[in-house]
Parts: C-alpha cells; structure tokens; sequence
C-alpha cells in the first residue's frame, strides 16, 4: 500500500473534523439505493427514537475496507484506550450519511464473545450463537469441518474486530498504522483482511459479476422504503429496541447489533465453466445467452442487477438502474400459480431462498438481516481464466447485521439456502440447495427450477461455487458503550 507523510496521517486520524470530505467513501452504482440524507434520517428517528448517533456506522458498500481481527493481550491497557482514545474516533451512523460529515477513514469496532469475557463484561447478551461463537457453529452452517477454515477463526482467538473503511489505500494504511501505535501492547493482530469494491464498471458487482447492494429491508427510523422494499421495526436489526425477538437485554447494549462476519471464497472461473458448459436451450436463445440466463436464475437477477421475475428472458439494464423498479416485485402474477410456477424465477434462486416474497401468506419480518459486505481479493487473471480453475483466492467478505443471529444469519443459511425443501408447499417440486451459497458439507448439491422448459429437471451441483473459510459472530456496540460497561 501507498503510504501517506506521517504529518498528514496525525492531522487525519487525530483529528478527523479538520479536513472536510468532497468524495463518498461509499460507493454509490444506479441500482442501490440511496441512503437517507441526515435531514431525512432525523426526522425519522424522531418517531421512532433511535439514537443515530449512538449506533456504529458501517452501513452499505464501501470502497476499500479493511478488517482487523485481534485478541487482546493486555485488558487494563486495550480498556484505556478504548476509553480514551477509540471512542472518539469510532464512526456514528449519522456521520456516514452526508459525505461533509464523513471522517477521512471510518472506524467501527465490534467484540466476540470471548472478546466480551476477556474484558469481563460478564453479562449476557442472550444470542445463543454468540455465547457459543462461529466455529461451533460449522456444521450448521453446511461447512465439511473446518479445515477450509482460516486458523484465526479457530479456538475462539479472536475477540473482537476493527473495521476501517475509505475511499483510498492510502487513507486506509495511514490510520492503520496510527491505530497500531494508539493499540501497542494491548492487541495482537490474529488476522488482517483487505477488501475493495471491483474497479471500473464492475464497481458494486460481487466476484461472479452480479451486481449486489439491491435489496436491504428499510428500518423504520432510520430510511423510508422505495418501492418493493420491506418496511421493518428497528428491534429486527437493532438490540434493546422496538420489536426485538429477545426481551431481556442489558441496558447497556441497546442500539447495538450483532455482526456475523463469514470469509466466502468464489470460485470464479469454475462458476463461469459451468455456466458455459450448461447453456439453458431456450428457443430464440444463442448458447451465450442461454449460459447468461442460467446465471441469472441461479441468482434471481441478471449480473445488471435487473430481476428476473420482471426480466424473465433477457437482460434489462435500464430496469436495472432504477432503484425505484428494481426491487418492485413479489414473484406473484396474476394468472400464474406461485406454488408451481417457475417460468420467471426458480423457486431455488439465491434471493427467492435468501427472501421468499409472497411465497408466504403474510409477510416475514422476522427473518431480516442488513448485508454491509465487500469482495476481497483479485481479479481474475488470464491464466485463471484460460485455465477455469482458481488459483488466487478472492470472494465476498460478508457481513451481516442482525438482533438475532438465530433469526438472521444463521436462520437464512441452514433453515433456507442449505434446506432442500424449502420453499415449502410448492407443488410436484423440491426445490433443492440455493445453488450460490446453499452448503452441503462440501457433497453434491441437488438444485431444480433452473430450467425454464423443464423446471423439474435437476442440476447436480458438484463443485462448491462459494467455499467458507469460516468467520465469528461479534456485537457491535452501541458508542455509549465503548467508554461505559467496556472500558470499566
Ligand atoms: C459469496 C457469497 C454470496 C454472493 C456471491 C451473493 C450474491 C448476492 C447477489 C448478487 C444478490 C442480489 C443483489 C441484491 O439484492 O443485493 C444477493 C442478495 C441477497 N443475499 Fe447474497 N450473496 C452471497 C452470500 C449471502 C449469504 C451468506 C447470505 C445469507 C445467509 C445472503 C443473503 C442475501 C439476501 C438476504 C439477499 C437479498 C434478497 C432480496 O431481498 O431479494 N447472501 N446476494
């Protein structure tokens, strides 16, 4: 990484108020939609009394962001400093929502578990997959084991995690460093993991070329829904407020949310074989098209981000770049059956399993989770592509917010993306694993519906597109927080 004159990078960490933002450090593609301006998010949360200004920052798709992962080695030190001299510089939500407020480079910070007890902050945030950590959690989440696992991610090392987002690496590497000097003595590092959005016109696009950040649920309090977008209370993604599932929480953690962080590697040029290998033969389609349609179904959008429940055949890129259409849709159609149809989307597509939409009588609220994820690693290169096998590791570090990591996270990957009945109640067809990240302890994944001549037909998916390299599940603390019950 480029480094920055170390005058500069004091003034910028030590003091984040003194240069004013003229660029985003996020990054803003047509098809996502915007995030509220600080007038609207105000007005918002009056009405439903969120403090803005309490909850951590780390909202949507940044340029370049880095993750720390670190234990911590000295408790009295790491206490002081967070006290004295993180807390200040940890990112709110309102800051990030107009690009004058927005720091050089944002800070967020959340803990573990055993980062929790190694601050002796015994109580109990009442999330059973957070008492218990991610690595027990390994074969629920599909995973064969966890030898794929980054050793980090084992034993319950990690206690908690810096994220750090900007616009430039050399932003990104300045602060770093200053972090390091301000955590000396007090933090190990157990693992650094840099990720950046995609360049040029990929920029918002995951690794296999679709473009992600479409469809968030809006939180009532902080944004208002556009079209097709679910409206849900703050207590679905925020601890201690309206509606959350758990009734007993600390005081202390109120306007916090739990963070589960998942290393999911891509492999893209063995994705890309498949696709090329297996063309839908839909009449009036050339192969090319028939590989760019079987994609599209496996995912539910065209890589544009255009959905395929309103696209059903062909890409539609001005469809994709309009924020108020392209969430606008339910799978439901007038005169088509939505327990057997799958002319427009399989019913085993990544956001059909992911977000079931009128597959379900009432609407579900429960089972929400906000993405703020990012790629990591390097474009394809030549020789991978020539030779359609994955030689650098690159995916999507992926980072989903929650109230309740059993509802969310957690809920999504084993009860629907790994389920091959689900969606339940469709007729004559089990709809097989989500055929991006449904896992099957690495085995044979069965998926149906993609083809829309013979939906019953069944693709035996034998190499894993998404492989995890495993994670933690962490809480990120409401700002309070981190000079109150955590720094004491
Ligand atoms: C490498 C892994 C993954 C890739 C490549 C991927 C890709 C995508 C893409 C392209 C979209 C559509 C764009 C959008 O609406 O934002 C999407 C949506 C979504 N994904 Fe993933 N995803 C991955 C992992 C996950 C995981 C692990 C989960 C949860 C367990 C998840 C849950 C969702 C949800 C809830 C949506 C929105 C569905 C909707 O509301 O329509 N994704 N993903």
């Amino acid at each position: 990484m480029e480094q920055l004159p170390s005058a500069i990078s004091a003034n910028i960490f030590g003091n984040n108020t003194l240069i004013s933002r003229e660029s985003s450090i996020l990054i803003d593609p047509a098809a996502q939609p915007n995030l509220p301006t600080l007038e609207e998010a105000r007005a918002a949360s009056l009405t439903a009394t969120l403090d803005l200004d309490n909850i951590q920052g780390d909202i949507l798709q940044k340029k370049k962001e880095l993750f720390l992962f670190f234990s911590i080695t000295n408790k009295v030190l790491f206490k002081q400093k967070l006290r004295a001299d993180i807390k200040n510089r940890v990112t709110t939500t309102t800051q990030l929502l107009s690009v004058s407020h927005q720091p050089v480079t944002a800070l967020n910070v959340a803990f573990s578990r055993s980062g929790l007890d190694a601050l002796e902050v015994p109580d109990m945030l009442n999330d059973i997959a957070f008492s218990g950590g991610q690595e027990a959690d390994n074969a629920v989440l599909g995973d064969p084991g966890t030898d794929n696992w980054v050793d980090a991610f084992l034993d319950k090392k990690i206690h908690g995690v810096f994220l750090l987002a900007s616009d430039t690496d050399a932003n990104l590497n300045s602060f770093l460093n200053d972090l390091r000097a301000i955590l000396q003595g007090a933090i190990k590092e157990e693992y650094l993991l840099v990720g950046a959005a995609r360049p040029g016109s990929e920029e918002g696009h995951e690794h296999f070329g679709f473009m992600d950040g479409i469809s968030q649920p809006a939180v009532e309090g902080f944004n208002t829904p556009l079209p097709g977008q679910e409206k849900i209370p703050p207590g679905v993604i925020l601890v201690g407020e309206d509606e959350d599932p758990i009734s007993k929480r600390p005081e202390w953690a109120r306007g916090g949310s739990f963070l589960a962080f998942r290393q999911l590697a891509q492999k893209v040029p063995e994705f890309n074989r498949f696709l090329t290998e297996n063309p839908l033969l839909v009449p009036g389609l050339t192969r090319e098209q028939g590989s760019a349609l079987l994609g599209a179904r496996m995912v539910g959008r065209w890589k544009s981000g255009a959905p395929i429940d309103l696209a059903p055949r062909f890409d539609d890129p001005v469809l994709a770049r309009d924020p108020t259409r392209n969430n606008d849709f339910t799978f439901a159609h007038p005169g088509e059956d939505i327990a057997s149809d799958q002319t427009r989307c399989p019913f085993s597509a990544h956001i059909r399993k992911t977000k079931p939409r009128a597959d379900f009588a009432s609407t579900d609220r429960e089972h929400q989770i906000i993405r703020a994820g990012i790629p990591y690693g390097p474009e394809v290169t030549p020789a991978e592509a020539a030779s359609n096998i994955t030689t650098q590791e690159r995916g999507l570090a992926f980072v989903a917010y929650q109230s309740s990591i059993s509802n969310g996270f957690r809920f999504l990957q084993q009860a629907w993306a790994n389920n091959p009945e689900f969606i339940t109640g469709k007729i004559d067809d089990t709809p097989g694993f989500d055929p991006i990240i449904g896992a099957n302890k690495g085995q044979e994944r069965s998926v149906s519906g993609l083809d829309p001549i013979n939906p019953k037909r069944d693709f035996d998916l034998k190499t894993d597109f998404v492989v995890s390299r495993g994670g933690e599940y962490f809480f990120s603390a409401p700002i309070s927080a981190l000079s109150g019950v955590l720094a004491a």
